[in-house]
C-alpha cells in the first residue's frame, strides 16, 4: 500500500483530456444517464501539451506557480475579503451567501489582484501559467456533432466555447464551432431573465439576448452570447448520450493567453450555469473522477450519472457544504502514522479542488505534521531546489521504496461522525527533482484558504453527489479504472 515509487510520487499538474470509448463502465439504462470520459493530466505523455524538452524541475515550478495563482484566485472569490492571510487557523472566509457574484471572472490566467498573500518565493515559469484547472475534456456540440476539446474545471461554472462568426477569436487547433451548420442551435433561446443569465454577474442584456463579458486578471478577455444547443457525450461501448438545450456561451471575441489546445471551458462547479447543474436531473446530481498520477502514460476518467457511483473497500463518505461554485469539507485534524490521537478541534473549511495541485492546510497543523513526519522518517532532509516546499528529503526517483508513514485527514463536524481519509505516500509526496522528494502540502496563509489538492486525490475514486451533498472517496487504481 505504501507504494512510494517514483512513478507515483512525481505527480504534478493535471491536464485532462477526454477521449471516447475507453472505459469499461456499466452504464445502466434505468432512465438515468451514465457515461464516462477520459481525462489527461497536463504533463502526462498523453497530453497535447506534453513537451519532452521540459525538465521535471520546470514542470514542478510551473505547477507551484499555477497552484498558488489558482488557490489565491479561489480564495479571493470565496472570502470577499483580502485580509485573511494573517488569520492562521480561521477557515479563511466568512459568511455564506453572495459569493456567487465573482464567478464570472473565475477562469483567470493569472493571480487576482490583490493577492491575499505575498508571493513566497522567486518562482518563474517557463510554461504559461494557467489556473483554469489543469484538465481537458472532449465532447461534441451541435447537430451533426462537432468535436470540442475544452478545459474541465471544478472551480468555475460557465460553459463556453469559441463560435463563428468570430470578431476576434484566438487560435485553436480544432475548427471553430459554426452555429450556422448546426440544425439544433438556438441563438435566441436564453433570455435576459433566464436563471443562468441572472446567475452570471457580468452578463448584460442585448436585444433580449444574454451577452457576457469575462475579463481576466492578466488582461485576457472573452465576450459572447448565451445560446443553446445539443451536447453529445461519448460513453463506453461506442454509445453516445445527446442532451438537447444545454446553455453555453458562444464566444466570438477572445484575446489574451488562451491556449490553442482548448476550444473553451466547461464549468463543473456547483453553480447554476455549470454543466453538472444543467444536467442535474438526468445525472441524478452525480459526477466523479479518478486521477492517475500524471507521470503515467494513461488517461484519467470523468464519470457522470450512473457511472459516478463510488464504492469498494475503504469507501469514506463526507458531507459537503456548497458555496456557489465550490465544494467544501470540514477538516478537523491531520495526523501522521497510526497511533496518534487526532485533535478534533481544527474545524477549518477546506475546498476540494481538482485543479489545484498542492494541498494547503493551516500553519499550526502543517507544522505539527512536518514535525511528526521528521520524527518517523529516517532519511536525510534537504532543501527544496525550488526553494518552495517546507519538508524535503534526498530521495532518488529510482530508490527502493521507503516506508513513509501514512497521513490521516479527519473531517466532519457534529452531528456527523468524524470520517478519516488515509493518504498514502503517493498522495502526500511529490518527486520534485530526480533526487528530491517533498511533502506536497503548504501553509494556507500563502493563499488564504485551505484546499484539498489533486495530488492528494490521485488514485482515489472521488464522487460528488449534489443531491445529498456528499463527497465519496475510495482508494482505486485509476489507470485500471
Ligand atoms: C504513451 O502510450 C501511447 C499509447 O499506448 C503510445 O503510443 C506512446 O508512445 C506512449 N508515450 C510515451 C511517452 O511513452
Ligand atoms: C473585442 O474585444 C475588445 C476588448 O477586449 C474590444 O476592444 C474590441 O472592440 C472587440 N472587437 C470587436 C470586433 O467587437
Ligand atoms: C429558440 O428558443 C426560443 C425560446 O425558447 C423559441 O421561442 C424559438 O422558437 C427557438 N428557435 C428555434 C429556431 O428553435
Ligand atoms: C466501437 O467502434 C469501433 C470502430 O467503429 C469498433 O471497432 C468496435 O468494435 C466498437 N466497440 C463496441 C464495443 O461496439
Ligand atoms: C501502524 O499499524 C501497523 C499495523 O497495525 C503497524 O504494523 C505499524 O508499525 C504502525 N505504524 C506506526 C508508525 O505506528
Ligand atoms: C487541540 O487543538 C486546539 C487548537 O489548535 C488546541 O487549542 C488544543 O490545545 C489542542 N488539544 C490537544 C489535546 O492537543
Ligand atoms: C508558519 O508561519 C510562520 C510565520 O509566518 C512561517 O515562518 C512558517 O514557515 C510557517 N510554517 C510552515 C510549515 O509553513
Ligand atoms: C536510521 O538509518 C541509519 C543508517 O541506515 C541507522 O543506523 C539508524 O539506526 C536508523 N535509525 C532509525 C531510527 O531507524
Ligand atoms: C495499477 O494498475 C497498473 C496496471 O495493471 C499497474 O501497472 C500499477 O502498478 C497499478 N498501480 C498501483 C498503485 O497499484
Amino acid at each position: 500500500m505504501a507504494s512510494s515509487s517514483s512513478s507515483f510520487l512525481a505527480s504534478l499538474l493535471i491536464f485532462l483530456s477526454v477521449f471516447r470509448n475507453f472505459n469499461a463502465c456499466n452504464a445502466s439504462s434505468q432512465g438515468g444517464l451514465g457515461f464516462s470520459m477520459n481525462l489527461i493530466h497536463r504533463d502526462s505523455p498523453r497530453s497535447p501539451h506534453y513537451q519532452t524538452s521540459v525538465t521535471s524541475e520546470d514542470r514542478v515550478r510551473a505547477m507551484i506557480d499555477r497552484s498558488l495563482s489558482r488557490a489565491r484566485h479561489i480564495s479571493s472569490i470565496i472570502s470577499g475579503t483580502s485580509d485573511m492571510a494573517s488569520d492562521d487557523d480561521s477557515d479563511g472566509y466568512s459568511g455564506g451567501g453572495g459569493v456567487y457574484t465573482s464567478i464570472a471572472s473565475s477562469p483567470s490566467s493569472s493571480p487576482p489582484a490583490p493577492a491575499p498573500a505575498p508571493a513566497p518565493s522567486n518562482i518563474q515559469s517557463k510554461v504559461i501559467p494557467n489556473n483554469n484547472g489543469d484538465y481537458l475534456m472532449e465532447l461534441e456540440v451541435g447537430t451533426p456533432p462537432v468535436k470540442i476539446v475544452a478545459i474541465a474545471d471544478t472551480g468555475s461554472d460557465l460553459v463556453w466555447i469559441q463560435c463563428r462568426p468570430c470578431k476576434q477569436c484566438y487560435n485553436q487547433k480544432d475548427p471553430i464551432f459554426d452555429p450556422s451548420k448546426s440544425s439544433t442551435f438556438n441563438g435566441s433561446a436564453v433570455s435576459c431573465s433566464d436563471d443562468i443569465c441572472l446567475a452570471i454577474t457580468t452578463s448584460f442584456c442585448n436585444k433580449n439576448r444574454c451577452d457576457y463579458d469575462y475579463e481576466y486578471a492578466d488582461g485576457s478577455a472573452t465576450f459572447g452570447t448565451l445560446v443553446k444547443d445539443t451536447f453529445t457525450f461519448s460513453s463506453d461501448s461506442n454509445k453516445t448520450s445527446s442532451i438537447p438545450g444545454i446553455v453555453f456561451g458562444c464566444s466570438d471575441n477572445s484575446s489574451g493567453s488562451f491556449d490553442a489546445n482548448g476550444d473553451g471551458l466547461i464549468g463543473l462547479g456547483g453553480g447554476i450555469p455549470s454543466l453538472v447543474s444543467q444536467l442535474d436531473s438526468s445525472i441524478h446530481g452525480k459526477f466523479s473522477y479518478c486521477l492517475v498520477p500524471y507521470i503515467e502514460n494513461t488517461t484519467s476518467t470523468l464519470n457522470l450519472g450512473d457511472n459516478a457511483v463510488v464504492n469498494g473497500p475503504g469507501l469514506v463518505t463526507i458531507p459537503m457544504d456548497r458555496r456557489a461554485t465550490f465544494y467544501i469539507m470540514k477538516l478537523q485534524s491531520v495526523v501522521v502514522g497510526n497511533d496518534t490521537i487526532p485533535n478534533l478541534s481544527l474545524d477549518t473549511n477546506i475546498i476540494v479542488d481538482s485543479g489545484t495541485t498542492i494541498t494547503f492546510i493551516p500553519n499550526s497543523t502543517l507544522t505539527k505534521l512536518i514535525d511528526g513526519i521528521s520524527k518517523m522518517v529516517n532519511l536525510t532532509r534537504t532543501k527544496d531546489p525550488q526553494n518552495y516546499f517546507s519538508l524535503c528529503y534526498s530521495y532518488s526517483a529510482n530508490a527502493p521504496l521507503y516506508p513513509f508513514p501514512d497521513i490521516t485527514f479527519t473531517f466532519n463536524k457534529p452531528p456527523h461522525d468524524p470520517a478519516s481519509l488515509v493518504l498514502t505516500p503517493m498522495q502526500a509526496f511529490l518527486q520534485v527533482s530526480d533526487d528530491v522528494l517533498c511533502l506536497a502540502m503548504q501553509d494556507k496563509n500563502q493563499v488564504g484558504i485551505s484546499i484539498f489538492g489533486n495530488v492528494a486525490q490521485q488514485n482515489m475514486h472521488v464522487g460528488y453527489d449534489l443531491h445529498s451533498n456528499l463527497l465519496s472517496f475510495a482508494p482505486a487504481n485509476c489507470s485500471k479504472f
